[in-house]
């Protein structure tokens, strides 16, 4: 025991205070009915920072009766959370989401040592858009309408939203800030309380920016239970009063997640994985095209990212200079310890994504044919040599059958790819059981909209890479997922059930 306070605080030591006092308060503990409480039978695992390898802090290790908790907790505020006029739900979330952007000095630190994305890259943008979301929704509460309907002159007959319920949302590790004002933005303008399981690999920033927003509302409209997958999130998942599930994670178990709440015939949001092309064609801005590949892969994030543009096919006229440029942006970044304003990229997560990663990197340099571009530097300081650093890597020469090219890697590892045809590289860029996002790059307007269209994905831009933006839909089509997020319609579509009312006036 003692031997772990040690090497906890020895984790901690390299944070500035006021983060370190942040640690020390949330430690073993997550937010039910606006407490921080330790998990009923008092289990706790221990969060890695993976720039360092060591321990940062304990976290609840939640179990079913955390789950029944938090849930009744969540239930019993319900009614009165819905009776809250809409523009005042709205008004109150938006004011969470400045209070978390106020928080940034501590949040940003907090979030970068627990998943080792790099501070100014990553972490402060992160909560920025965090707020941004939460405002947004705020300011769409007045939207939460019916209609009327000209049924009969001497009936009234009308719609109106009404709240699912308590809703169940479930976060992985990548971007938690901004994932969760993605689901508990609509959902608590709406009316719904929310149960939020935290990832258990990075939940503290969650944690505390929940508590931010927690703090001025109800005790039990917002809560937050930390504890693993199958202890923690199924659970919550199977609870008879979790009305609905919304989730952003792996493909598996958000398979996983749809047949449970097939059982209980409940709806569910899904965000799973993406493989996303990226089309590059000859007429193309090249620099243009290379910053939005740099962009649209997140390098800066270790390519830990379901958007990530993962597969880029180039006009064959194109391909190498557009090749010799991607290595030349990526190698500027420079990779080093997340804490640091210097630093472009971050570690990766833990140990088996890293190792998930280098597998695929060493299947594809194994490839006949195939070449591989190191882009970068690990960094050599001696306290981040058990930092899980991955060196991007730009692949060239491989085919579509190659895993490299179908799966998943959710890391620094982008393929490209020449072409020489439209319609090939439509088929080529279809292909796959993926349909999130995709981008275009091409000075023909016309073009641009005729691939638009034959693109099958549920998020296409073109000239540009951007990440989520409030108040565009975003969400994919085939295994990438099943609903909306980020938009009024994913406020009304997914956090809302509708009502038909008719009254005979005669
Ligand atoms: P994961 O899908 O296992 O974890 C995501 C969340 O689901 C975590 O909070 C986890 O505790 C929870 N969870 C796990 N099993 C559950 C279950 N049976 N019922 C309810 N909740 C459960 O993802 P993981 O293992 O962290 O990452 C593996 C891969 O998933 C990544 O390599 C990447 O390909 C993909 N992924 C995709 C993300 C996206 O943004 N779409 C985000 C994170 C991971
Ligand atoms: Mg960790």
């Amino acid at each position: 025991m003692s031997n772990e306070s040690e090497s906890l605080a020895g984790g901690r030591a390299r944070l500035p205070q006021g983060v370190r006092d942040l640690l020390a308060a949330l430690a073993g503990r997550h937010l039910v009915g606006n407490a921080l409480v330790g998990p009923v039978d008092g289990a706790c695992l221990t969060v890695v920072d993976p720039a360092t390898g060591r321990a940062l802090a304990q976290a609840p290790a939640a179990g079913p009766a955390d789950v029944q908790a938090a849930v009744a907790a969540a239930r019993a505020a319900g009614q009165a959370w819905a009776r809250v006029p809409a523009r005042e739900r709205g008004r109150l979330v938006a004011e969470g989401g400045r209070r978390i952007a106020a928080a940034s000095p501590d949040l940003a630190p907090l979030l970068a040592a627990e998943t080792g994305k790099a501070i100014r890259t990553e972490c402060r943008p992160e909560i920025a858009t965090a707020a941004d979301i939460l405002a947004m929704f705020g300011g769409l509460a007045t939207e939460l309408k019916g209609e009327t309907l000209p049924f009969s002159p001497d009936m009234l007959a009308l719609t109106t939203r009404e709240p699912l319920g308590v809703v169940a949302a479930i976060l992985p590790w990548n971007v938690p800030l901004v994932l969760m004002a993605l689901k508990i933005g609509p959902a608590l303008v709406a009316g719904n309380t929310v149960v939020v399981k935290a990832s258990e690999e990075a939940p503290f920033a969650t944690i505390e920016a929940a508590r931010l927003l927690a703090d001025l509302l109800p005790p039990g409209v917002l809560n937050v239970i930390c504890g693993t997958g199958p202890a923690c999130g199924a659970p919550l998942v199977r609870h008879p009063d979790v009305a609905k599930v919304t989730f952003t994670g792996s493909q598996a178990v958000g398979e996983a997640i749809y047949r449970e709440a097939a059982d209980k015939l409940i709806p569910v949001s899904l965000e799973l994985g993406g493989k996303s092309p990226m089309l590059v064609f000859a007429d193309a801005e090249l620099d243009r095209a290379v910053a939005g590949a740099v962009a649209g892969m997140r390098f800066t994030r270790q390519g830990q990212s379901c958007t990530a543009s993962s597969r880029i096919y180039v006009d064959a006229e194109l391909h190498d200079r557009f090749v010799e440029r991607l290595a030349a942006a990526v190698s500027n970044l420079r990779m080093g310890d997340p804490l640091e304003e210097a630093t472009d990229i971050g570690t990766v997560i833990n140990a088996r994504q890293r190792a998930k990663i280098m597998n695929y990197i060493a299947r594809g340099e194994a490839t006949p044919g195939a070449r591989a571009v190191r882009c970068g530097h690990l960094p050599a300081a001696p306290d981040l040599a058990a930092g899980l650093f991955v060196e991007p890597v730009l692949f060239t020469g491989l085919t579509e059958d190659s895993p490299l090219m179908r799966d998943e890697i959710f890391g620094p590892v982008a393929c490209i790819v020449p072409f020489s045809d439209e319609d090939d590289v439509l088929e080529a860029a279809n292909a796959g059981e993926f349909g999130l996002a995709a981008t275009v790059w091409t000075r023909d307007l016309r073009r641009a909209l005729r691939v638009s269209h034959a693109l099958d994905a549920g998020y296409v831009q073109v000239n540009q890479n951007l990440t989520i933006q409030p108040n565009l839909s975003y969400g994919g089509f085939k295994k990438s997922g099943l609903g909306k997020e980020a938009s009024l319609e994913s406020m009304l579509e997914h956090f809302t059930r509708k009502k038909t009312i008719v009254v005979d006036m005669r």
